[in-house]
């Protein structure tokens, strides 16, 4: 096992009823920005509770964040904290919100002119303003990390960011709130955490036994509710696990102690920066390219994946790993998520050297577990997915 440090500070409040918890942990001297996306708080009752919750607390509301947060947005939602002189911020929505807020967290102490450098040149956040979220779409694992991705359309960039001050101070975790969302959402919702499981686990073994087998009982869970979850009937026992199953995926914990790859997501959001593809697909469109292309390196950890998670047992180590690729493929049709980029776009030629340009002229230049996945390759892996 490799060395590590671990910590977060994020308290979970997790269960039913418990956004009226919010009163309890916001300070009452805060002034308070409330954000959330495009509505759907308005709709499914979550805007309501939170505000009876905000009964006593001075708060500032700015809503309209979409999906893939927007940077010429959240500058809007900059002006208003500036303005009013807001002291905390309160996200309430999915990824998108809480990365939004997560930005704003860091460029409001920000000393530079152009909060955009946060993003150009990986200028970490030691202390942000401080934040809490309320989760209503189970899916990236914002709300337990310090990294957020941000977008410019006028670009057309797709960014990430972080650092130890942009961890919620608190989240509050309510499966109820998972009845309003779309079977699309969940399905994203679904392929995304389990692709956060496997960046973090398919690469190659230093013998850490109980990461591997952390991260084998989240992609099992996930794999056991998603029929459920895609069901029409709300299934709270089923809710609660892939809530929490999403929030594990991502909090840092599974990663400690082994190496990551992360070249999924990298590719994944220039797809979605250039076609505004949904993130979770990205990842569905990339993934056996991937590991198709870098079998040799990553086929141990895929046979033992395929052993362990889909009971593949027939077969020597090469065949068991194809296996498992294939098995992949197959969970995310089983979500009704397409798997090539062509289901998404007609316009596809030359993405593949669009994207290896982009790496190439931001010193990309040697990406995964080994930092050998050049740009070269990464246009490889590309046209493979087309
Ligand atoms: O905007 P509203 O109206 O709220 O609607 C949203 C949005 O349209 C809707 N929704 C959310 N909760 C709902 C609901 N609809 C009904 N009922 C509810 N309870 O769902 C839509 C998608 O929301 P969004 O927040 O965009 O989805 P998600 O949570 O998947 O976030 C995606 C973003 O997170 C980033 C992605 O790149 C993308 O920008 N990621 C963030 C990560 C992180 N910070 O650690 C890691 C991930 O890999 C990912 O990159
Ligand atoms: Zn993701």
């Amino acid at each position: 096992m490799n060395n590590f440090e671990f910590k977060n500070p994020t308290k979970i409040i997790f269960g039913k009823d418990t956004i009226e918890k919010l009163k309890e942990e916001i300070p009452a001297d805060a002034k308070v920005l409330l954000l959330y996306g495009g509505g759907s708080i308005k709709e499914n009752g979550i805007y309501d509770g939170v505000k009876t919750a905000l009964a006593n607390v001075d708060f500032t509301e700015f809503g309209g964040i979409p999906a893939n947060p927007e940077y010429e947005i959240l500058m809007d939602a900059l002006k208003v904290i500036k303005a009013k002189n807001i002291t905390y911020l309160l996200a309430v929505g999915g990824g998108s919100v809480i990365d939004g807020t997560k930005f704003l967290s860091a460029a409001a102490v920000y000393e530079g002119d152009t909060p955009w450098d946060i993003l150009t040149q990986n200028i970490r956040t030691e202390k942000g303003m401080p934040f809490g979220t309320v989760l209503t779409l189970p899916a990236t694992g914002s709300e337990m990390n310090s990294g957020a991705v941000i977008t410019r359309k006028e670009t057309r960039e797709k960014l990430a960011m972080g650092g130890p001050g942009l961890f919620p101070k608190f989240s509050i975790l309510d499966p109820q709130v998972i009845k309003s969302i779309p079977k699309r959402q969940i399905a994203n919702g679904l392929a995304d955490a389990f692709t956060h499981v496997l960046e973090q686990y398919m690469t190659y073994s230093v013998d850490a036994k109980l990461q591997d087998r952390f991260a084998e009982s989240i992609l099992l869970t996930l794999i056991e509710i998603a029929p459920t979850m895609l069901k029409e009937e709300f299934d709270y026992k089923a809710a609660s696990n892939f809530m929490w199953s999403c929030t594990m995926a991502l909090n840092g914990l599974i990663q400690k102690g082994v190496p990551t790859d992360w070249a999924i997501h990298a590719m994944g959001h220039e797809l979605t920066a250039l076609y505004g593809i949904d993130h979770a697909r990205t990842l569905a469109i990339i993934t056996q390219s991937h590991y198709k292309y870098n079998f040799e390196a990553k086929k141990e950890k895929l046979a033992q994946y395929g052993e362990r998670v889909w009971d593949i047992n027939e077969g020597s180590v090469d065949d068991k790993a194809h296996a498992a690729i294939e098995k992949t493929t197959a969970f995310f049709k089983s979500l009704g998520i397409d798997t090539k980029l062509s289901d998404y776009t007609n316009d596809y030629e030359g993405t593949a050297e669009e994207i290896a340009k982009r790496f190439t002229d931001r010193g990309w230049l040697g990406l995964g577990e080994h930092q050998s996945l050049s740009p070269e390759k990464v246009r490889e892996i590309v046209e493979m997915a087309y």
